[in-house]
């Protein structure tokens, strides 16, 4: 066996919150042997799976949290911008012992750079009230006395959500909007870099704040391009942003509003993770190869 697999292999993980991103962690530790069990709001067939549902105070029973030594949570704020895990479990896991609790944030506390890019040196400047509430749980969780690190995610994608899957549903929207860009992360990446600073958590700083993006921001309209390309389709003409805009819902046009690009620089330089795709052209030719 070898070193990383018999590292995780005596943890035993909860990720609270099992959507995409929760469940394509949980799949990659299991492949190493480490035992991981996951929350959901319903009941589910999974014997791996139990139920955690803030709004309605379910709360796991006792014998979930036996032998926990990682926690990693995927679940955004509440609707009154509290963290629904810290609200409900708060003293529960901080009666633990936990070697590690992992929070997965958004890089939306960055607010508008104007395609600037942004670092965990820059001060968090939320434009959108939803992005207030993510400071405020990233807030909340530091001022727990857990071992907390928390990770900025851009744009998640991977295999089964994708602009694939917007163009098969025929929910794409091809806009474009000068000089603006996005930043992105696939989930194969999130998941891979979250095991890496665990396996080399004794030899690497510990940092409390770190984004996990990909090498290249870019406009939106490359993307649903490369994808049509793939799928060998003629992408229907793009629309002006301006034009369109009226007909967005408010979410979608908040999304357009900010406009930035994130560094990976301390992930990848200074801590030397190696991104499995660097760029939205590796990262959506596995997706294709998954359809
Ligand atoms: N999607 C993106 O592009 C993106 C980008 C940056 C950051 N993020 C953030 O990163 C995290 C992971 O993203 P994701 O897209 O993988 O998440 P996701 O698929 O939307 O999954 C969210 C999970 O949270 C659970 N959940 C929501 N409210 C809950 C509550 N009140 N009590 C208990 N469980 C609750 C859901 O339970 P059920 O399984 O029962 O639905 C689900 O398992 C989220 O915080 C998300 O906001 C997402």
């Amino acid at each position: 066996m070898n070193n990383l697999a018999s590292l995780l292999r005596k943890n035993k993980f909860l990720i609270l919150g099992c959507g995409f991103s929760g469940s394509f962690f949980a799949k990659t530790i299991r492949k190493l042997g480490c035992t991981a069990l996951t929350s959901s709001r319903s009941k589910n067939k999974d014997p791996n799976s139990f139920v955690f549902d803030s709004e309605n105070g379910i709360v796991p029973s006792e014998e979930v949290f036996d032998g926990v030594t990682h926690i990693l949570s995927c679940i955004p704020p509440n609707k009154n911008g509290n963290d629904p895990v810290l609200r409900i479990l708060q003293s529960k896991l901080e009666s633990l012992s936990l070697e590690w609790v992992g929070y997965l944030s958004t890089t939306g506390v960055y607010g508008n750079t104007e395609g600037d890019w942004v670092s965990e040196r820059n001060k968090p400047n939320p434009l959108q009230k939803r992005s207030l509430n993510r400071l405020n749980c990233e807030k909340e969780w530091i001022e727990s006395n857990l071992p907390v690190q928390i990770f900025r995610l851009p744009g998640i994608y991977g295999p089964g959500r994708s602009t694939f899957e917007a163009i098969r549903n025929q929910k794409i929207r091809v806009i474009t909007k000068k000089d603006q860009v996005f930043s992105r992360i696939h989930v194969a990446d999130i998941a891979n870099a979250i095991i890496y600073l665990l396996q080399n958590k004794d030899i690497l700083k510990f940092h409390k704040i770190i984004n996990i993006a990909d090498d290249e921001p870019c406009s939106q309209i490359e993307v649903i391009q490369y994808c049509y390309d793939l799928l060998g389709l003629k992408m229907p003409k793009p629309t002006l942003f301006e034009e369109v805009k009226k007909e967005l819902s408010p979410i979608a046009q908040s999304f357009w509003m900010e406009n930035r690009k994130v560094s990976n620089k301390l992930l990848c330089e200074t801590l030397g993770y190696k991104l499995i795709y660097k760029n939205y052209k590796l990262g959506l030719k596995n997706c294709f190869l998954n359809l």
